[in-house]
């Protein structure tokens, strides 16, 4: 990478643009600490506090089903705004709830921010970022949500002395405030622009973003050529069976980025430490804690390596290791951890996974599905995509403490093992290498009904204008 004045601008704006994953980590993350108490406070039964977790996941599948339409008719900035908006109601409306009714709402409403912004922040750092950094550019907003895990947890843990909850999902407020401030002085996106016809604009945006005003026209070139295409999101899906293949690819990414099993040591990290045989509250807190930090800084070698290995290899690295270390945790919950030298390992063998995570999938499939979209159908296939994960988080979430009672854990830790060798193979016949490829190229393989796992190659001069016309 090149670090000239305008990469320097470009990643200033994408940094601001992955601020969002920081709430949505931190929401995701603080309800683990909080719970307890709100159960106490409100005499919550098992299956209330189900719905007061739950309830958020719901609202972020809602709210990404809602992003499609509403970020292809505002644009994608002010859907990030209205985003931050609703962060900053959900924070205070759980911090004063004075009864569960309330706190289920303004839950809701988070995820409904959560849903946005986990739809919005990908879609516009991939619209924004030049090909040859797009795939680190997109990987912070996954290191955003890591970090905001990393804060829950740790705030979590510094104010359960006092079991001061609203504190705990109130503070979450601030950070919605400097998204808000934040998203006000980014550019809108010059391809958002560009659909709306507002091609004057998109081109001021991309000299503003570019090293050069020749690449900045280039760029503009290749969008308008994408925009050829007359149909757009539901019209182009059951029109155009090219289209249907990169949308399911997106849901299968999604869903293949959940059954890995990493949502659910983020869920239940502290119950995974109480079978490894950590009995304490505190032990279980600083386990849960060093999980966190361990998720955010193997971000950073996903940042390092994706847009120079590619990211088919490292997420068929990231793969190989989460099946291996998932096969042995199974093991030695099987044959029984009887000292603190086997805890010790139990909890290297659960570092070592969410490495494998933090490194491949986390981030990966984030950049993989707003990249495969085609540019009159990005809204809706990341619409779905993003659903698919919300859907499958839900699904992961609500089945983890079943499995655990009904088939036991070794059985548990296996099928997870078992998911991710699946993922692999579909890693190898299905995910493209779109490692350095613009977005419009991509976009052109796809429409000429090339194999998904080849759409990410290189097209030289030889191809057609109007080839991506709808099929
Ligand atoms: C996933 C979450 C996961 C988190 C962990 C995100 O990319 O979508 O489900 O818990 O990463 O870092």
């Amino acid at each position: 990478m090149n670090p000239t004045k305008t990469n320097r601008q470009t990643i200033l704006v994408c940094l601001l643009a992955a601020l969002a994953g920081l709430l949505f980590g931190l929401d995701m993350g603080v309800i683990a600490g909080a719970l307890p108490f709100i159960a106490k406070e409100f005499g919550l039964s098992s299956h209330h506090q189900e719905i007061v977790v739950s309830v958020m996941m719901f609202g972020a599948a809602f709210g990404a089903l809602c992003s499609g339409p509403m970020s292809s008719s505002l644009g994608r900035k002010k859907s990030l705004l209205l985003g931050a908006v609703l962060f900053v109601i959900g924070s205070i409306g759980c911090a004063f709830a004075h009864n569960v009714e309330i706190l289920t709402v303004s839950r809701f409403i988070l995820g409904l921010a959560v849903g946005v912004a986990s739809f919005t922040a990908p879609l516009y750092l991939s619209e924004i970022a030049p090909e040859r950094i797009r795939g680190s550019m997109i990987s912070l907003y996954q290191l955003m949500i890591t970090i905001g895990i990393l804060v829950a947890f740790l705030s979590d843990t510094a104010l359960s002395e006092g079991g001061h909850w609203r504190w705990m999902l109130g503070v979450i407020t601030f950070p919605a405030i400097v998204l808000f401030i934040g998203v006000l002085t980014l550019p809108e996106s010059p391809r958002w622009l560009a659909m709306k016809d507002r091609h004057e604009l998109a081109g001021k945006v991309l000299k503003l973003l570019r090293n050069s005003d020749k690449e900045a026209q280039n760029e503009l070139n290749q969008i308008r050529d994408s925009l050829k295409m007359k149909q757009r999101g539901w019209q182009l899906f059951r029109h155009n069976s090219h289209f249907r293949r990169s949308t399911y690819l997106g849901v299968l990414l999604q869903f293949m980025q959940q059954f890995t099993g990493m949502t659910v040591i983020m869920y239940y990290a502290p119950k995974i430490f109480e079978i490894a045989g950590f009995s304490t509250t505190r032990e279980q807190m600083w386990g849960t804690v060093i999980a966190g930090l361990t998720n955010v800084l193997a971000t950073f070698i996903a940042i390092a390596l994706v847009d120079r290995w590619g990211r088919k290899p490292i997420l068929k690295l990231g793969f190989s290791g989460m099946a291996i270390c998932m096969g042995i945790l199974g093991y030695m919950f099987h044959s029984g951890i009887s000292n603190p030298t086997e805890q010790y390992a139990a909890v290297i063998v659960l570092l070592i996974f969410i490495v494998g995570f933090a490194m491949s999938a986390g981030p990966l499939i984030w950049v993989l599905c707003s990249e495969i979209q085609p540019l009159a159908g990005r809204d809706f296939g990341v619409t779905c995509s993003t659903m698919a994960n919300w859907i499958a988080n839900m699904i992961i979430g609500a089945t983890f403490l079943t499995l655990i009672d009904t088939i036991g854990s070794p059985n548990t830790f296996w099928l997870y093992g078992v998911m991710n060798i699946v993922c692999i193979v579909l890693t190898i016949l299905f995910v493209p290498e779109t490692k350095n490829i613009s977005l419009e190229n991509i976009e052109r393989n796809l429409m000429r009904g090339e194999p998904l796992r080849l759409i990410g190659q290189q097209i030289f001069k030889a191809t057609r204008p109007g080839t991506a016309a709808a099929k």
